[in-house]
């Protein structure tokens, strides 16, 4: 036998059984997106790398180190798997001039793609659903956004998560901040591991991410933004703080909360949960009112977050709140010269009436069929022998629970099992 050919490492498939569980919750996302006005907007999954440099920042850990970036060998180009969907939705809207008709509210969802280490909820192929509110400069729509997922983490039964919000203020404070802080890590050179020297001059707010437990206490009394924020920003924060309120929102204000990429502004916030381990952040995003500029466009605000399709699931299984898979209503099974023809034909009647049949495949006895229908999950299986065939009948068999074997004409069958699905959604 030659070797198998294996998925590549971080990029998982979707099996049967749990596929449901994404259909639904992608059903229900794209409801509850569409019940707040946004719409859906597809980019491709390539783009030309500058587009991700530009957009994220230069010395961020995605465009360092994460990108999964290649060269056209037909022409030369480097192309870059998008690692998310912000950069790609305004590339798209600049292209296509969306802000002449006004302010736009659009989502998108799909696979991104980052070369991480795989662990527990992060995989170098994930899935997002984001949002992006492009020339809103008002923090109601950075509240509207927040309070559209409180909304979905209660559709969707989840509890224990933590929205965190912070404000990174207008670019004339994050340029203070920077050299504030600069200053004050110089002061502890001697506990900066190699990545922190390295950004302390480049990116310095990123060592207010680090890891690094020999920084804990020194990052712990840094100078934070929220300290020196300019007035514009203060105020924009205590609206956004104030409407969250009055949704009776909780919040904790996070002033470490700083974001991996380099294009926001303002308001930022995180949802997380603990229980999911170390990858605890299920949803993230906030403004970015310089990028659309930044991109070649006319200065236009935005707002966005994306939340991660893998997370969710797992956070949904934690809280017990994940879909069943539901049934077929019937498993067909047949058996007997002209059996064949009339089962299908009969089958296609059942499906014009909305129910969902499984039609037996592949030939062999009806001992064999009634295994494979038990195995279906069918709450009922119908059969057809050539008896049945003679008197135009069917016999219709309850395969889960109470219930005889009833001998029956076909509007009798599709009727029994549509009152039985009533019943049993009772
Ligand atoms: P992000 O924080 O990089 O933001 O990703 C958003 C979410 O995607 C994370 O909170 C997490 O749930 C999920 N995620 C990220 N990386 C992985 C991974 N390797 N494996 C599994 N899940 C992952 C953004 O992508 C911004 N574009 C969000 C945004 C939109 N900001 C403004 N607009």
């Amino acid at each position: 036998m030659s070797a198998k050919i294996q998925a590549i490492r971080g990029m998982n498939d979707v099996l049967p059984a749990q596929s449901h569980i994404w259909q639904d919750l992608e059903s229900t996302i794209r409801n509850l997106f569409a019940q707040y006005g946004y719409s859906e907007i597809r980019f491709p999954i390539v783009e030309t790398t500058g587009l991700f440099v530009r957009s994220l920042g230069e010395i961020t850990d995605i465009v360092e180190k994460e990108m999964y970036t290649f060269i056209d060998s037909l022409n030369g180009d480097s192309l870059t798997l998008r690692p998310e969907g912000t950069a790609s939705t305004l590339r798209a809207a600049l292209e296509h001039n969306l802000l002449y008709d006004g302010p736009q509210r659009l989502w998108y969802s799909g696979p991104m793609f980052r070369h991480e280490k795989p662990q527990r909820g992060r995989y170098r192929q994930f899935h997002q659903f984001g949002l992006e509110a492009l020339g809103f400069p008002g923090p109601d729509v950075d509240a509207e956004q927040i309070i559209l997922t409180a909304r979905l983490w209660r559709k969707l039964g989840l509890d224990g998560v933590e929205l965190q919000i912070n404000s990174l203020g207008d670019s004339a404070t994050r340029a203070n901040h920077r050299d504030t802080l600069i200053e004050y890590f110089s002061t502890h050179q001697d506990k900066l591991g190699l990545d922190e020297q390295r950004r302390l001059h480049t990116n310095p707010l990123r060592i207010l991410d680090s890891k690094n437990p020999a920084l804990r206490e020194v990052i712990a009394t840094a100078p934070t933004l929220l300290d020196n924020l300019d007035a514009e920003s203060q105020a924009h924060f205590a609206v956004l703080q104030s409407l969250l309120r009055a949704a009776g929102i909780s919040y904790t204000i996070n002033p470490r909360l700083v974001r991996g990429l380099d294009y926001y502004n303002r308001t930022v916030f995180e949802w997380v949960t603990t229980k999911l381990g170390s990858q605890g952040t299920i949803c993230a995003g906030g403004r970015y009112d310089g990028l659309i500029e930044q991109l070649g466009g006319k200065p236009a605000p935005g707002c966005g977050f994306a939340l991660g399709v893998e997370r969710l699931i797992e956070l949904m299984k934690e809280c017990g709140s994940a879909s069943v898979a539901s049934a077929p209503d019937a498993y067909f099974a047949y058996q007997g010269e002209g059996t064949t023809e009339a089962a299908a034909v009969a089958a296609e009647a059942m499906r014009d009436a909305g129910l969902q049949v499984v039609l037996h495949a592949g030939g062999g006895g009806f001992k064999a069929q009634m295994k494979r229908a038990d195995a279906s999950t069918a709450r009922y299986a119908v059969i057809l022998g050539e008896d049945e065939l003679k008197q135009q009948k069917f016999a219709l068999k309850p395969l889960r629970g109470q219930g005889d074997q009833s001998i029956l004409g076909l509007m009798q069958v599709i009727e029994s099992i549509k009152q039985g699905n009533i019943h049993g959604r009772l």
